[in-house]
C-alpha cells in the first residue's frame, strides 16, 4: 500500500496515511485517522484541497481539460446523443437502447405538468423578480407536493424505484418551473407543456408561444439549446453539487437538496457567470475598449475579474467552451449573431490567451464565455440563462444525490472551523 508519512514536528510522531488512487486524476491521501494519531485538523478553506467523496458519476481531467461522463467523452455525447439520453446515461450508468429511450422519454413528457397549486405559487412573486428566486422556491416547494422520501432513516429502507420517479419529476418539471416563472415575472399569459414535443422544443415552446398562436422553432436552435443543457448535466463536485451532497447528507428531503443546489449556482462565480458575461460584454461595449478592461482584470487593487474566465479544477481550455464555439461558427448562418458582443469575446479571449497573467494563472475561457451568446441568439431572456443551467444540471444533481444517498454508511457532513473570536468573556 503506498503512503504518505506525515511528522508532527512538534512531538516527533510520524503516521503513514494510505494513498487513495482514482480511475483518472490527482490521488488522494486518506486523512480519516489525522485526529486521532496528531489531534489536529486538516486546514482547507474553500476545500481547493479536499477529495470529499467517491463518485462514478463525472471524470474531469483537470491537465488536458477534458470531461467525461460515466466514461463517456464530453465531445462524443454533445455531438451523438440528445439531452435526455445524457439523463439515462447520467442517472444509470448506461445509454439507453431504443425501446429504454422511449420509455424514458415518455415518462419525462408525463411529468411535464405542475400541480395546479403548485401553478397558484407564481402569482405570489412581485413583477420582475428574478426566475432564479422563483425556481428554488418552487423546486422546495415540491416537497409539499411529494411526500414520498420524508422519512429517511438509512439506506437499507430506500426503494430505488422512487428515486426513478424523483429524478423523471425534477428532469420534467423544472423547465415547466423556469418557463412559468419567467412568464409570471413580466405579466405574460400561462403556457401549459406540450406533450407532444421533446424537452427542449417543449421548452422553448414554453418560452415563445401566446395562447392559440405557434411560435417558430427551428431545429438548430433546438439542437443548440439540447447541446447546452448536455454540456451543463453534471460536473463533479462544484459548489452546488457539493451543496446538493451536503443537505443530502442531513437525510433531508431531495427536492429540498435540488433547491439548495439551485441557490448555490445563482451566484456570479458559478452558475450565475453565463448572465454576467454578458452584462460584462455589453459594458465593454466595443472592441476598443477591450485592452483597458483586459487591464482591470489583471490590476490587484480592482475588483474586476473577467466572467466567463478561468476554473477552479481545469487548468486548460475548458471543453466544454471549445464546443460552444463551434456551436456558435454553425449556428451564424442560420440565426441572427449579436456580432458586435461576440468580436469583444473573441478579441478578449485572443489578449488573454496571449497575456503572461492569464498564462500563468492557465486561465482560459470556461462554460460561461460562450454560451451566453448562443442564448442571446435563440432570443432567450437574459435573467433565464442561469435558470437555463439549472435545467441542464438538475439531472446531475440528482444523479449525485442517488449516488451518496445509496452508501451504506451516508455520514452526515459537518467540517470544523479554527475559532478565533473572544474566548474567557464574562458578564
Ligand atoms: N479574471 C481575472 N483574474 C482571475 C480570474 C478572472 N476571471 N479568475 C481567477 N483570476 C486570478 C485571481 O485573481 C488569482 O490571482 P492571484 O493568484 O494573483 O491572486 C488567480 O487567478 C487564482 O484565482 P482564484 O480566485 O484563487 O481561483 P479559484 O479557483 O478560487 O476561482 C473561479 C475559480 C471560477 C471562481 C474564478 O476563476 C472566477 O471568479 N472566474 C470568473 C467567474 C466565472 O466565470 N465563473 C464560472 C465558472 S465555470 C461554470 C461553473 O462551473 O460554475
Amino acid at each position: 500500500m503506498d503512503t504518505v508519512t506525515l511528522t508532527d514536528n512538534r512531538s516527533g510522531k510520524s503516521f503513514d496515511a494510505a494513498i487513495k488512487y482514482p480511475k483518472g486524476g490527482t490521488p488522494a491521501m486518506d486523512i480519516a485517522d489525522l485526529h486521532k494519531e496528531f489531534e489536529l485538523y486538516s486546514f482547507d478553506p474553500s476545500l481547493g484541497n479536499t477529495v470529499s467523496c467517491e463518485s462514478k458519476v463525472t471524470h474531469l481531467n483537470a491537465k488536458e481539460g477534458k470531461l467525461y461522463h460515466r466514461g463517456y467523452p464530453i465531445e462524443e455525447l454533445a455531438q451523438e446523443k440528445n439531452y435526455l439520453e445524457v439523463c439515462y446515461l447520467l442517472l444509470t450508468g448506461e445509454l439507453p437502447d431504443t425501446q429504454q429511450y422511449g420509455e424514458f422519454d415518455d415518462l419525462i413528457r408525463k411529468r411535464y405538468f405542475l400541480h395546479e397549486k403548485l401553478n397558484r405559487l407564481f402569482s405570489a412573486f412581485p413583477d420582475d423578480s428574478h426566475p432564479m428566486s422563483t425556481l428554488s422556491s418552487a423546486v422546495a416547494a415540491l416537497t409539499s407536493f411529494y411526500h414520498n422520501f420524508i422519512e429517511i432513516h438509512g439506506s437499507t429502507d430506500f426503494d430505488v424505484n422512487e428515486y426513478y420517479v424523483m429524478a423523471q419529476r425534477i428532469i420534467g418539471k423544472i423547465p415547466t418551473i423556469a418557463a412559468q416563472a419567467y412568464r409570471q415575472s413580466v405579466g405574460l399569459p400561462s403556457i401549459y407543456p406540450d406533450m407532444d414535443r421533446y424537452f427542449t422544443e417543449n421548452f422553448l415552446y414554453m418560452l415563445r408561444a401566446y395562447p392559440n398562436n405557434e411560435p417558430e422553432i427551428k431545429d438548430i436552435e433546438i439542437k443548440a439549446l439540447d447541446t447546452i443543457f448536455t454540456l451543463h448535466a453534471d460536473h463533479g463536485q462544484n459548489a452546488s453539487t457539493t451543496a446538493v451532497r451536503v443537505v443530502c447528507s442531513t437525510g433531508a428531503h431531495p427536492y429540498a437538496a435540488i433547491s439548495a443546489g439551485i441557490s448555490a449556482l445563482w451566484g456570479p462565480k458559478h452558475g450565475g457567470a453565463n448572465e454576467a458575461v454578458i452584462n460584462q460584454l455589453k459594458a465593454i461595449g466595443s472592441v476598443d475598449n477591450v485592452e483597458k478592461y483586459i487591464r482591470k482584470a489583471k490590476d490587484k487593487n480592482d475588483p474586476f475579474r473577467l466572467m466567463g474566465f478561468g476554473h477552479r479544477v481545469y487548468k486548460n481550455y475548458d471543453p466544454r467552451a471549445k464546443i460552444l464555439k463551434k456551436i456558435l461558427e454553425e449556428i451564424k448562418t442560420e440565426i441572427e449573431i449579436d456580432n458586435k458582443l461576440l468580436e469583444i469575446a473573441y478579441k478578449i479571449e485572443e489578449i488573454a490567451l496571449s497575456d503572461e497573467y492569464f498564462i500563468s494563472r492557465n486561465l482560459y475561457p470556461n462554460v460561461d464565455f460562450y454560451s451566453g451568446i448562443i442564448l442571446t441568439a435563440l432570443k432567450i431572456p437574459l435573467n433565464m440563462f442561469t435558470p437555463i443551467f439549472v435545467i441542464g444540471r438538475s439531472v446531475g444533481w440528482v444523479a449525485q444525490w442517488f449516488e451518496l444517498r445509496s452508501e451504506e454508511n451516508m455520514k452526515i457532513t459537518r467540517p470544523r472551523q479554527l475559532y478565533m473570536g473572544d474566548v474567557n468573556k464574562h458578564l
